[in-house]
């Protein structure tokens, strides 16, 4: 339902500007919310009057507004339940595909995590642009949605690709983004994540490098598919977090909570870097250095918690395990999958320094019980998330 969803639209200077007009009041008719943001090239084209009044709201341009203390860019990015970039520039779709913000309606697409559509309108020669293919296959990879240019005759007086897209068009395709099944309603979606802790004394512990980022992009975008997700992590609590947040420290502690949750979940994902071993005894003081030239720590083997869930996992249940591995990655993931009867195992090399461990981004094989191998390229870890979903439940629409 399109019904008091908050739409954004970005308005950029193409000559197809004016078109947009028809498309607030085509949202505004649907009992739609719209706010305005336009680049000053926009408003060369349309005027604020216009807008604000289609909108009946005021036209979001300044990047810095002084109007409210919350930047605009914050603000309006909490408000919209969907980002529409309709016309595209080639000038600002290059912008937003490298990450500049160097105007508010840029500003806006580089923070924004829900859902951004962009409609892209420019003269045949610039939408052939390698470089524009390049940007646009970009924002592709970066879960934007495009609404493809249409072919016919264009404002420059020729014929060929990169007429906007039917207003009427951008309308149903973002009244279908409300409307969609998602892939995981009624599915319960356990997600562990992060490194474990295991206590030597009160004050110290053995660790890993693990950040916990690529649990909670699955959290994140399971949660977006409609599942009712419960993530274990090592991690502090995200404030605002939308879903079912548990905190624990070491592979003991995930274990129960992981166990508890697990009985009523359809989905456990297994992306915790659990320790191997732990302190045979934890000290109850901390360890004094005087008198002591050398410590020995004697360490016993933590339970496997990936195993454990994948002997008692019923036939309804699916468990994914994550491996992380420094040499023969897809060997190591092989022999793991069939050694411990997972459904799916995600490998991940944390040898390279550019992904993996703490990284923003990850490269990961996903292997199935057949040892079907899949390569998900370089890309942000929440894409990487969405990307694993899709391949596992299948795409949202
Ligand atoms: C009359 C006229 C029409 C234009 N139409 C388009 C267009 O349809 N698509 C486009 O990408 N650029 C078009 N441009 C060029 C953009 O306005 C220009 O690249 C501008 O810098 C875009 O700024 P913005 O992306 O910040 O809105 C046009 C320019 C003029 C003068």
């Amino acid at each position: 339902m399109i019904k008091n969803k908050n739409i954004l639209i970005g308005i950029t200077g193409g000559i197809a500007a004016y078109k947009i007009c028809e498309l607030i009041r085509l949202f505004k008719k649907n009992d739609a919310n719209v706010k305005v943001v336009a680049t000053k090239s926009a408003l060369e084209f349309v005027t604020p009057l216009t807008l604000e009044t289609l909108s009946q709201e005021p036209v979001y341009i300044e990047q810095f507004s002084t109007s409210d203390r919350k930047p605009e860019h914050i603000s309006l990015c909490d408000w919209a339940d969907v980002f529409v970039i309709a016309p595209a520039s080639a000038n600002s779709i290059g912008k937003i595909a490298n990450g500049i913000c160097d105007n508010l309606l840029t500003s806006l697409a580089c923070a924004y995590k829900k859902q951004i559509f962009i409609a892209p309108a420019m003269n045949t020669g610039m939408w052939e642009n390698q470089a524009v293919q390049k940007n646009i296959e970009t924002l592709k990879n970066y879960n934007v949605k495009v609404i493809e240019p249409e072919s016919g005759f264009l404002a420059c007086g020729t014929n060929g690709v990169g007429r906007l897209a039917e207003v009427s068009e951008i309308f149903d395709v973002v009244k279908k983004h409300f409307e969609t099944k998602k892939i995981l309603s009624g599915k319960k979606v356990v997600v562990t994540a992060g490194g474990t802790k295991e206590n030597i004394d009160p004050v110290r512990y053995i660790g890993n490098y693990s950040s916990g980022k690529m649990g909670k992009a699955i959290a994140n975008k399971a949660f977006e598919a409609g599942a009712d997700v419960t993530l274990i992590t090592t991690a502090a609590a995200h404030k605002n977090q939308e879903y079912k947040n548990i905190t624990v420290n070491s592979a003991l502690e995930m274990l129960n909570a992981v166990k508890q949750e697990f009985e009523s979940a359809d989905i456990l994902f297994m992306t915790a870097a659990v320790a191997d071993y732990r302190p045979e005894n934890v000290q109850e003081n901390k360890i004094k250095k005087e008198n002591k030239d050398e410590l020995v720590v004697k360490l016993v083997k933590n339970p496997d918690i990936l195993a454990e869930m994948c002997k008692i996992k019923k036939q309804n249940q699916q468990v994914i395990g994550f491996c992380a591995e420094s040499e023969n990655l897809i060997e190591y993931a092989k022999s793991k999958i069939t050694k411990k009867n997972c459904d799916y195992i995600i490998a991940n090399d944390i040898s390279r320094k550019d992904t993996g461990f703490s990284s923003e981004f990850n490269e990961v094989f996903v292997i199935d019980k057949n040892l079907n191998t899949t390569k998900l390229e370089k890309n942000t870890k929440e894409n990487i998330a969405a990307k694993i979903l899709e391949l596992l439940y299948g795409k949202n629409d």
